[in-house]
């Protein structure tokens, strides 16, 4: 199933997920391994969730996925990987999920998400927010009774609220520049902030 579900999210998430899309992961392969990588160590945890439906021979199929580890607050920081969209995408992380707003929660561990995703075939249906809803009960079964996710897409913001996730720090997809000035995630139009987002239970 790890295999199936990297290929998941490598035909389905990296192209679709604004961040990703807009630094070309699918299109630097130094990134593309690298995020290919990341999946593999993620689902290692075998703390991931997956939707499944069955095909008309019996097989099942993917329908969507969302991918989590536990951060620990002594776990070391990431190393440096390759890829230009990879830097992009760590430095961005630091910005938003600061020691100080992790460390000044109190929590030694929280989950930490790694991607949503719908089959785009199954999008609209709500299967999303089931998904985002079943990390309660990960969360619950492993003792970890918090969750921490960046949400990039007005959608996931939307079930997040809905589900009661508060918003612990933001960007403006337009404000959001490098030091020369450019903005780092260009190009996404339909959604204005990107959240970095908790839910306690
Ligand atoms: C994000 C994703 C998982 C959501 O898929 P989904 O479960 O099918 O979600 P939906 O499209 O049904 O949208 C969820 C809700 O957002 C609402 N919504 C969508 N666009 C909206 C908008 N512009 N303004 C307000 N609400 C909006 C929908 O109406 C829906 O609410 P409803 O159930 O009351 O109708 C899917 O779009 C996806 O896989 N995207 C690519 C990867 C990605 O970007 N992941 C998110 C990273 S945080």
């Amino acid at each position: 199933m790890h295999e199936r579900l990297i290929e998941f999210m490598v035909k389905y998430y990296l192209p679709d997920e604004p961040l990703a899309r807009s630094t070309g992961v699918i299109t630097e392969e130094d990134s593309l391994e690298t995020y290919k990588f990341l999946f593999h160590l993620v689902l290692q945890q075998n703390l991931s969730l997956v939707a499944l439906t069955e095909g008309p021979d019996g097989q099942k199929e993917i329908v969507g996925a969302q991918l989590y580890t536990v951060f620990s607050l002594d776990d070391p920081p990431l190393p440096e990987m390759p890829g230009k969209a990879i830097a992009k995408l760590l430095k961005f992380l630091y910005d938003i999920k600061t020691e100080e707003i992790v460390g000044g929660l109190n929590l030694y561990q929280h989950l930490q998400d790694w991607g949503l995703c719908v089959d785009p075939q199954y999008r609209g249906w709500g299967v999303g927010e089931e998904i985002l809803r079943a990390g309660n009960d990960l969360g619950g079964h492993i003792g970890v009774r918090t969750i921490i996710t960046v949400f990039t897409v007005i959608n996931s913001q939307v079930m997040a609220h809905r589900l009661g996730y508060s918003v612990l720090n933001q960007f403006k997809y337009k404000e959001y520049k490098d030091d020369d000035g450019n903005l780092v995630f260009p190009g996404v139009e339909d959604t204005e902030f990107i959240k970095l987002m908790k839910l306690s239970f």
